[in-house]
């Protein structure tokens, strides 16, 4: 297999943050003390990916170009494409296929935020394997996400479950495991990307292409411990707790949260100087 590569998905109407969103991407905004698109890039650092897709809007593309440019700087390749209009996260595959070349891929959502010691352990051991894995995190609210569905009754206990499906946003939830906005996928992707159809909603949604792999009993779902933290920041109330939390866990232990230089070097993908 080939190296793994990396996709944040950064583009987005961005409609709940409005009208913050009305001149400024959401990716751009800050939580905390950096922009959101830190996080999900030290998400990948972690998992020892040093080349890059950020897909974006063609307005917004320039501003992430100025910040973060051609990933020199942090031992990286970094590359920039457009996603012209939001027409679902499986489309990041179809839009990424040329940088993809065949590779296997972990895709990250830009406005999602992942903390914890063991957890970033268990991203460097699954970015390692040519695995299709997404995972199960406990929420109280699971009818916002993707949901999965047991295929016997689970706890937090077990870390690789057996499941039977996902449910795109299900008013009856069947557990309460919410997907979070990270998938490793293998270098089929691509053509189950192109196999889809749009929803109701005019998307080609990331459920359908987990499905795919369910399926085929191709797809792991792991669980997230309850020690590791979670967020996805598209809404104010849901930015604003990961702002605290960032603040919180830096002010109390002094150990920074989406720090992509200080984990660059801590990979070695720079030097000290
Ligand atoms: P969402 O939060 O589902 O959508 P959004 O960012 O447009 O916000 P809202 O619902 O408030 O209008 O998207 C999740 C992430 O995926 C976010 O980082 C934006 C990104 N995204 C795209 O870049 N393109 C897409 O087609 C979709 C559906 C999402």
């Amino acid at each position: 297999m080939g190296m793994r590569k990396g996709i944040i998905l950064a583009g987005g109407k961005g409609s709940r943050l409005y009208p913050m969103t009305k001149t400024v991407n959401k990716q751009l905004q800050s939580v905390y003390d950096k922009p959101m698109i830190y996080y999900p890039l030290s998400t990948l650092i972690n998992c020892s990916i040093r080349e890059v897709l950020i897909i974006t809007t063609r307005e917004q593309c320039g501003l992430f170009v100025d910040l973060l440019g051609n990933g020199s700087e942090l031992g990286m390749h970094i590359e920039y494409a457009i996603q012209d209009q939001p027409k679902g996260i499986s489309e990041a595959f179809i839009i990424g296929e040329d940088f993809l070349d065949g590779d296997p891929v972990t895709l990250v959502l830009g406005d999602n935020i992942f903390y914890g010691d063991d957890f970033y352990k268990d991203l460097m051991y699954i970015s390692k394997q040519n695995e299709n894995c997404v995972f199960g995190y406990r929420v109280s609210n699971p009818s916002l996400y993707g949901v999965v569905e047991f295929e016997r009754p689970s706890d937090s206990y077990e870390r690789n479950v057996k499941v039977v499906s996902i449910e795109e946003k299900p008013d009856e939830p069947k557990s309460n495991y919410a997907v979070p906005g990270l998938y490793f996928y293998d270098n089929s992707v691509v053509d189950r990307a192109k196999a889809l159809e749009p929803s109701e909603r005019g998307e080609l949604e990331i459920t359908d292409l987990n499905n795919s792999y369910i399926r085929d009993k191709k797809l792991k779902v792991k669980l997230i411990r309850d020690s590791a933290a979670w967020f996805d920041t598209g809404d104010p109330d849901q930015m604003f707790e990961a702002t605290m939390f960032v603040k919180s866990i830096q002010s109390r232990t002094g150990q920074m949260i989406g720090n992509i230089e200080e984990i660059a070097y801590r990979k070695k993908f720079v030097s000290e100087f």
